[in-house]
């Protein structure tokens, strides 16, 4: 039976191919700001103008899913930008807030919004970074992007517990060192090869390994 799978940061990148590797086989809800030319091409629902850092927009998200049962959640929208202690000025402060109003705030408010949408069983990912361990964290800097995805994965953890009672499992996936317009298409591995790594582990996850951060790969990451 097709699954109702929503889907943020559908226009491009990882969220793009996420949209089309789904949108053939279930019904995909693609959440974006603007829309992209090859989004525009899919068969798939599209809900622009979506600014995950506004309440206004969730609720009017909300209003426009009218109450339709989503079976995976895909929190994947996220902004990278640099700040590190030496360069602290007001508008570094800025990107700091901005990145947790995307990164951190933005999936828990829409979890939050949709929660009686959300079937019990379901599964909800949240696309995070190896950025936010504590432990990994060898190379320093990226303030914002770092304390932001460190922010999501506690977060997400929190969901996983509260959630269980309803049988809804939450994946937290780094999806690797990507090449996307975040990393200036530096990143080690192809959009195609992260995402086929994404969706085995959306395939795994179930209530076990519920609230465990995992890079794509299937290693298992520490906090
Ligand atoms: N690429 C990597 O190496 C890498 C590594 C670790 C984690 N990640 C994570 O993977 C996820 C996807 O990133 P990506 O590499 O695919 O980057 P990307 O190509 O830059 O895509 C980012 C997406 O987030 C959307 N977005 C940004 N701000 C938003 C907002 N305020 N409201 C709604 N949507 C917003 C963007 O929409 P617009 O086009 O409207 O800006 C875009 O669709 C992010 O959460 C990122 O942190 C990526």
């Amino acid at each position: 039976m097709k699954k109702t799978i929503l889907i943020t940061g559908a226009n491009k990148g990882i969220g793009l191919e996420l949209v089309k590797r789904y949108c053939h086989s279930d019904n995909v809800i693609a959440v974006c700001r603007t829309s992209s030319i090859e989004l525009d091409a899919l068969p798939v629902s599209i809900h622009r103008d979506i600014d995950i850092r506004n309440n206004l927009s969730i609720k009017s998200l909300v209003n426009k899913i009218n109450g339709q049962k989503i079976d995976l959640f895909l929190n994947v929208a996220g902004i990278l930008s640099q700040e590190d202690i030496y360069d602290l000025d007001s508008a570094a402060i800025d990107r700091i807030s901005d990145q947790f109003e995307v990164n951190a705030l933005g999936p828990v408010k829409l979890v939050a919004a949709f929660l009686g949408d959300i079937v019990d069983g379901g599964k909800i990912i949240m696309i995070t970074s190896r950025m936010g361990s504590v432990e990994d964290n060898t190379s320093g800097s990226r303030l914002g992007y770092r304390m932001s995805k460190a922010a999501l994965n506690i977060a997400s953890k929190s969901l996983s517990v509260d959630l269980r009672p309803r049988n809804i499992s939450v994946g937290i996936i780094h999806p690797g060192a990507v090449q996307t317009d975040m990393t200036n298409n530096r990143g080690l591995i192809t959009v195609v090869e992260s995402v086929d790594m994404i969706l085995e582990r959306i395939k795994e996850l179930s209530l076990n390994t519920s609230g465990v951060f995992f890079h794509a790969s299937g290693e298992i990451l520490p906090w």
